[in-house]
């Protein structure tokens, strides 16, 4: 198999994370995958905010979990069971999962392919991340962590400008040791209409 293909089918949300921090040179490369993303009209206009502050991370990911109202998981519908995520453990306070760097996007406010821009360059991050071994996790309304008197101080801090906002995250990190790679949930049939 090609090696994109490898990666591509090996890529697992990863949100139970080894406490070291991601080595510098790895990063680099994982942030070179998401410049090189597609983006309308290749205007390039996302921002990666790259937070290595895990004092910060742990509060905007706690902010990001008392704002998400998830759907629990019941009757074995769950979303992760060997890496469960806040729908599937009530106990999670962290959305961020202590993920030690958290890379929030920005876009800007009104843009119509705000959203698809952001969501291009998260991919290529997390693909990247899996072929360098560094697990990964799409965390999605990304605003949800700045929405209280924290959030905003943080943004300032930051210099994100004021008509941008925060489409999503992506969580990296190295995966726990000796945690199996999780399996992928068998795909949906019927999902390819060859029309
Ligand atoms: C739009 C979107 C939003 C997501 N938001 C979250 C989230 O808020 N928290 C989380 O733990 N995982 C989130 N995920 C990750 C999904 O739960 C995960 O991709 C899915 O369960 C499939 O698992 P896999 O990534 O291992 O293939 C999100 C994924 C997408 C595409």
């Amino acid at each position: 198999m090609q090696p994109v293909m490898e990666t591509i089918l090996h890529r697992r949300s990863i949100r139970r994370f080894a406490p070291e921090q991601i080595r510098e040179e790895t990063l680099a490369q994982i942030l070179q995958a998401g410049l090189y993303a597609p983006s309308a009209g290749g205007r390039q206009g996302v921002l990666f905010a790259v937070c290595q502050d895990r004092a910060v991370n742990t509060r905007l990911g706690k902010i990001k979990r008392a704002n998400a109202k998830p759907r629990m998981a019941k009757n074995g519908n769950y979303v992760s069971r060997e890496q469960p995520s806040i729908a599937d453990d009530p106990h999670l306070t962290d959305a961020f999962y202590g993920a030690p760097t958290v890379v929030t996007f920005f876009a800007p406010k009104g843009f119509l392919f705000a959203a698809e821009d952001c969501a291009m360059a998260a991919e290529n991050l997390m693909l990247a991340a899996d072929a360098l071994g560094v697990g990964s996790c799409y965390i999605g309304q990304g605003w949800a962590a700045f929405a209280d008197p924290y959030g905003q101080e943080i943004l300032a801090q930051w210099a994100i400008p004021g008509d941008h906002y925060a489409v999503c995250q992506v969580l990296l990190g190295y995966p726990r040791p000796g945690d199996p790679h999780p399996t992928p949930k068998p795909r949906k049939s019927g999902r390819v209409l060859r029309v």
